[in-house]
């Protein structure tokens, strides 16, 4: 069985993510959706909050592929995470040609920690090249509208972050 493991911080999922994971599900006979557990960078929602709220995009979004994604939260490397469960390879998204240098040296890097894992790139569609989630974020923040930005799900998710909100958490800038 072809299982592959899709990483990352999903703070929040987008339409660009979903994309890939659209993608990967084609490719892969298993997706796991591997969220990223990291208590030193402060998120919009707790892991738990996220892997919750990618379950409910991927009903919505990927109903038909959804018996073949499984959505977990894990702390430390995402090679071990793969040594795990028993897959073979990583899959990451390419928007640009600016996220290529990263990608590239985490894929090197994973690979000399695990080489019997492959990282596998999937472009995202034209109409989410310029997508992130920390731009959805600062949009949520100042009240624009993200609904063309993300899944359903994600929405509830965002609406108290919007400048009315008191006391709305400032995730550290910088990533995904
Ligand atoms: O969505 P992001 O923030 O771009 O995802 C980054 C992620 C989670 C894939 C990366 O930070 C990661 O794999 N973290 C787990 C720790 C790890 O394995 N680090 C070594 C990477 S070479």
């Amino acid at each position: 069985m072809r299982i592959a493991v899709y990483p990352g911080s999903f703070d929040p999922i987008t339409n660009g993510h979903v994309d890939v994971l659209r993608r990967a599900a084609a490719v892969f006979d298993r997706v796991i959706v591997a969220v990223l557990v990291n208590p030193r960078k402060a998120t919009v929602d707790p892991a738990d909050e996220r892997v919750a709220t990618i379950r409910a995009s991927v009903a919505e979004a990927l109903a038909e592929d959804s018996p073949r994604i499984e959505v977990v939260a894990f702390d430390g490397l995402t090679v071990d995470l793969c040594r795990r469960i028993g897959a073979r390879w990583l899959i990451r998204g390419l928007r640009a040609v600016a996220d290529f240098e990263a990608e590239l040296q985490m894929a090197h890097m994973n690979r000399k920690m695990a080489p019997g894992v492959d990282t596998v790139f999937f472009m995202t569609a034209l109409e989410h090249a310029y997508l992130s989630s920390s731009l959805v974020r600062e949009i949520a923040r100042f009240g624009g509208d993200v609904a063309p930005l993300v899944p359903h799900a994600v929405l509830g998710r965002l609406a108290g972050t919007g400048p009315s909100a008191e006391g709305a958490p400032e995730p550290s800038a910088g990533e995904e």
